[in-house]
């Protein structure tokens, strides 16, 4: 099994480009099958979760043709199946996105129950809840859902919680449904008005996205189109942290610093200094002690739960205590046990942690509990004494393009391997 080894110690310095965002991406890879001519997605992540959504539209017949290594051509035209199986959804849960987009397009769908997942107990009874307001009957039968409508009619929907998925799915289905869709208490991610805008590029007609209402106006049909996807708020917040973490001085590059300001807001409150320019965000951490501070998740533009484990990998490095609060998802501390084996000194409980600064972290072998934070968790290896593994990437693979790669441009010492030999060279090169 691959996975990194990492010798810390040494700040990262230089400038780094970010890619585009996974969560807008997967939105609108499902979002592509709609239209029945050739849709082209520009800067388009190449992670696993995206590899996967194009193999979960592959196997309902859409054509699928990676154009360059980040940009990808999919024709819905030819589509025969209105299934999505199991093993897409078991893979990533956004696969569940197919679910609006065949309900919209064809007014059938059958796709895989969402099953139980690392970060805690993810209910779909929103998404559910809107397909039902816009006349579609839905079964729950043999761990499948089976939605189904004679016509789709559009809807006033309330949403009960903030949800990005619900709101996503329920903008792919009201786009090709008869009338008016009013959606309220929606979420206004970043990548919520990126779906609804390629979505309005590819002939729909949807306002008021990055608000707490969308209104949409259904149309018949979706045309093709060419679209670049926006860059990703939370690879860029990575490496920022990542800045802060090893008192190191980064720039992240192609980035809308707008969609950062509750990240930079808090690493400025850690004492970090922060340069914005029109497309990048400088941190400098260097020579500094960071400041501890209080974090809340929220949705957005409340700070997200995404950068949770980041901040908090911070904030452990810290002068004094902080306080962090999960409030979107219940099960979001896993690493934590990882981070103090690492010397962190981390307690949680329920929906809190309490975090008291230490000086150093120590190198450990450590595994990854999932994406975000084994991305911290290898960010913390990049600080600490001595050398550590992280095992379980996989998990890192499905946000991060080239992690390494842009982590040894910014001077870290880290290797991919995937055997003892290769592991025990890299010890011996640094
Ligand atoms: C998306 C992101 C994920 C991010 C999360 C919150 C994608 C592919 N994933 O996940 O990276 O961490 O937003 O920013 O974009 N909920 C319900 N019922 C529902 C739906 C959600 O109760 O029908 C609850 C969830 O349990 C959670 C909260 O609403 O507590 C937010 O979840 P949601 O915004 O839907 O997250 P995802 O779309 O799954």
């Amino acid at each position: 099994m691959e996975q990194y080894i990492v010798k810390g110690g040494r700040p990262l310095k230089g400038s780094v480009v970010i890619g585009g965002a996974k969560n807008a991406a997967l939105g609108i890879l499902a979002a592509a099958i709609m239209a029945d001519e050739t849709v082209q997605v520009d800067n388009l992540p190449n992670v696993r979760d995206t590899r996967v959504m194009l193999q979960a539209v592959e196997g309902i017949g859409a054509q699928v043709q990676y154009i360059y290594n980040n940009s990808v051509q999919i024709n819905g035209k030819l589509i025969t199946d209105i299934d999505v199986e199991y093993d897409y959804i078991r893979k990533i849960r956004a696969s569940y996105y197919l679910l609006g987009a065949l309900l919209g397009k064809y007014h059938e769908a059958r796709v895989a129950l969402p099953g139980g997942c690392d970060i805690g107990s993810r209910p779909i009874d929103q998404h559910l809840k809107g397909f039902r307001a816009l006349g579609a009957t839905v079964d729950l039968d043999h761990g499948m859902i089976y939605a189904k409508a004679e016509k789709l009619i559009g809807a006033h929907i309330y949403f009960d919680v903030v949800s990005v998925g619900a709101t996503i799915n329920l903008m792919l289905a009201a786009s090709m449904a008869e009338g008016e869709t009013i959606m309220e208490n929606v979420a206004k991610e970043p990548h919520i008005v990126d779906v609804a805008n390629f979505l309005n590029s590819m002939g729909a007609n949807i306002r008021g996205a990055g608000t707490d209402v969308i209104r949409i106006r259904g149309v018949k049909r979706l045309h093709g189109t060419t679209y670049s996807i926006i860059p990703d708020q939370i690879e860029a917040g990575t490496f920022m942290a990542a800045a802060a973490i090893t008192h190191g001085d980064i720039q992240v590059t192609n980035v809308i610093p707008k969609h950062l300001e509750s990240i930079s807001a808090k690493l400025a409150e850690m004492g970090c200094t922060i340069v914005e320019g029109d497309e990048s965000v400088r941190v400098i951490a260097q020579n500094r002690e960071l400041r501890p501070t209080n974090i809340k998740t929220l949705p957005y533009p409340g700070f997200p739960t995404d950068m949770q484990p980041q901040i908090a990998t911070a904030l452990a490095l810290a002068s004094g205590s902080s306080l962090v609060t999960e409030s979107i998802f219940e099960n979001r501390f896993k690493y934590v046990d990882e981070l103090n084996r690492m010397g962190a000194s981390i307690k949680v409980e329920g929906n809190t942690a309490y975090v008291e600064g230490v000086k150093k972290f120590t190198g450990a072998d450590v595994d990854a509990p999932d994406l975000r934070a084994g991305a911290a968790l290898v960010i913390a290896a990049l600080s600490a004494d001595g050398f550590s593994s992280i095992s379980d990437i996989q998990y890192i693979q499905r946000g991060y393009e080239d992690f390494e790669t842009k982590l040894k441009s910014l001077g870290g010492q880290i290797a991919k391997v995937d055997n003892e030999h290769d592991a025990h060279k890299f010890r011996l090169s640094v």
